[in-house]
């Protein structure tokens, strides 16, 4: 690591109390005002079919015109979760009401596919992600809302066997209350995406095992004692805590625990010291190991890509995209413009990647760089496709994946570029055009296909349609301050969560201990855990820097109806 620790508190302080994700005075080109109207109504046509042939189950099979309860989401009604805070976002206020009416009411003792296990990392994000979101967004008043993720978390908090170490395990029987063991390692994105969902939840409920649970995990992958390349982990990790394997990567199995690395710096103001500083490690890694450039001749387009020990794949997959919106957004809160300059090159190199006949792009691409490293294309047409525009495609499905519009709308509000309207304009016409089901909106399998048949389309709608594209479209053309990117931190799954200050008592009583271990005691009697007379307690504690202290302490009032946890001590102490 080439960063002085001084150098990035002192940088690190400024930029976090600026609040500077978004370029100041940033104004909407007059298109924008139809285009986020657009945006809605394609958004309203896709809930209001999802609600019409698969309301309460999983996903809308859009050709079959039928519902399907995903293996990975369990028949809870994934689609209402995900699409909540979008209806909250884009105004549809009774549909929100509903949601939240169903949401607040879904049993999650058990699993509704039956045999299989829960992904701890799909229902945080998605599920408990966005409960708490809605929660937030709609002014902290839905308090059955609250009770109900807080009754999930206690089923995912299963995932954990601290006998075996500090990483939750990928898998949970819902029925059992235990972690699936029998896979010994997790990849870092599912063990390391959760430090959002469990903060927010301890800060709302002042119960601080959430978050005390999340940041041990996050602090064993961070503090590997020999990584492969300063702040790179490799994707994979035993419960221990202990490496597997020596691939590394930005791309799907191993993004989110980067995302989330950046993202908890800046939701916790810094408070331990060790979040931002093995982000701007790993990305200053990543600069030089797994950054690649094409030749000026094709454009000069620079990939991020993934590499097996010292040998590089020269492909990039549609996941690893969320990167150039990353890259700005970190950049921006450690003031660093050659970390801000790379993300926008690379989300540049991924809205390319939209140049095909549908306007849509694929799920993964390959190139040759300027020094002739890489993929020759094997075909005719990969040639003539890596030469008018530096990329060909390795996969030419579309599967609904937000990441490259993700990046586009960093892009967008950090530097008012135009170019950025422009193309995400351009994607919602081909959005509408080309993936339009007999109902619904899907993916599409080709999308150098122009034909606009049926068997080019999926018949499984993933949730994270109405999540992500739909969310990220409307922030797009919506007032950059409605919900600004400066005071909102989105989870993996585009659910906005608020930063640490101020938030309003919740109005319920809510749900303590739900699955008491045989001899525990009630919350009232438990030995060690003392109500605080003040009503608040300080989340998050500073590791070494006393004037992060300050930034760190988050005042939140005490919901009434609980005991306040004790704040959550030093993580590093806790992650052995
Ligand atoms: C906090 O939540 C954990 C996890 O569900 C639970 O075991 C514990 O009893 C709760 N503590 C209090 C004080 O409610
Ligand atoms: C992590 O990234 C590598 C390289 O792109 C990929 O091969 C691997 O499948 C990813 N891991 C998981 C668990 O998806
Ligand atoms: C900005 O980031 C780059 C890339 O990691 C690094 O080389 C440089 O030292 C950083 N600048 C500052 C002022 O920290
Ligand atoms: C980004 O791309 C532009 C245009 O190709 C190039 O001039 C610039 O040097 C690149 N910046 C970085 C930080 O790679």
């Amino acid at each position: 690591m080439r960063i002085h620790a001084g150098l990035v508190l002192t940088s690190i302080a400024g930029a976090v109390r600026a609040g500077n994700i978004q370029l100041p005075g940033l104004t909407l080109p007059s298109s924008a005002a139809s285009n986020a109207a657009l945006v809605k109504s394609t958004f309203l046509t896709a809930y209001t079919d999802y609600k019409t042939y698969a309301w309460g189950h999983d996903d809308l099979e859009p050709i079959s015109k039928s519902w399907t309860n995903g293996r990975r989401v369990n028949g809870w009604g994934a689609t209402i979760f995900d699409a909540m805070d979008t209806l909250y976002i884009m105004g549809f206020t009774d549909l929100f009401a509903e949601a939240v009416e169903f949401a607040s009411n879904v049993d999650f003792s058990y699993s509704h596919t039956v045999g299989d296990h829960v992904s701890f990392f799909e229902t945080t994000i998605r599920y408990l992600g966005s409960m708490l979101s809605a929660y937030e967004l709609n002014g902290y008043q839905d308090a059955a809302l609250l009770a109900n993720a807080q009754l999930l978390a206690d089923k995912l908090i299963f995932g954990w066997v601290p006998a075996n170490g500090p990483i939750p395990y990928g898998s949970i029987d819902f029925a059992t209350n235990k972690a699936d063991v029998s896979s010994a390692s997790n990849n870092i994105a599912s063990a390391g995406s959760n430090v959002l969902e469990f903060y927010t939840l301890s800060k709302l409920t002042g119960n601080s095992t959430y978050q005390t649970f999340a940041e041990q995990g996050m602090v064993a992958i961070a503090s590997n004692p020999s990584p492969p390349f300063p702040g790179l982990s490799p994707q994979q990790v035993f419960a221990s805590g202990a490496p597997d394997g020596n691939v590394i990567s930005w791309d799907g199995g191993n993004d989110s625990y980067y995302e989330y690395l950046i993202k908890y710096f800046k939701m916790t103001a810094n408070a331990n010291t060790l979040w931002g500083k093995t982000w701007a490690a790993a990305v200053d890694s990543s600069i030089k190991q797994l950054l690649k450039t094409t030749s000026a001749a094709t454009g000069q387009r620079t990939y991020l890509t993934s590499a097996s020990g010292s040998s590089n794949g020269f492909e990039m997959g549609d996941l690893a995209c969320f990167s150039g919106g990353n890259w700005i957004l970190g950049g921006k809160l450690l003031d660093n413009a050659t970390i801000i300059n790379f993300g926008l090159n690379i989300t540049d190199a991924c809205t390319n990647t939209y140049n095909t006949p549908t306007g849509i792009g694929g799920g993964g691409f390959a190139f040759v760089t300027g020094d002739g490293q890489g993929m020759p294309p094997s075909t005719a047409a990969q040639q003539a496709e890596f030469e008018s525009f530096g990329f060909y495609n390795t996969d030419n499905g579309w599967y609904m994946r937000p990441e490259v519009i993700e990046s586009a709308v960093y892009a967008w509000r950090a530097t008012g570029d135009l170019k950025y309207q422009t193309w995400a304009a351009g994607v919602l016409q081909s959005i509408i055009k080309y993936t339009k089901g007999p109902v619904g909106f899907t993916s599409l399998n080709d999308v150098t296909r122009t034909d606009l048949s049926t068997d080019n389309l999926g018949d499984n709608v993933e949730s994270f349609l109405y999540a992500e594209v739909f969310k990220y479209l409307f922030l797009m053309f919506d007032d950059p301050d409605h919900i600004s990117f400066d005071t909102w931190v989105f989870n993996t799954e585009c659910h906005p969560l608020a930063m640490g200050q101020n938030i309003p008592a919740p109005s319920g009583v809510l749900h303590s201990d739900p699955f008491p271990s045989p001899g525990t005691g009630t919350q009232s009697t438990q030995a060690g855990v003392k109500p605080d007379p003040t009503g608040k307690i300080a989340i998050g504690t500073a590791v070494s820097d006393p004037a992060a202290v300050t930034a760190a302490a988050v005042e939140v009032p005490a919901p009434p109806g609980v005991v306040t946890g004790t704040a959550v001590g030093d993580p590093a102490a806790t992650a052995k």
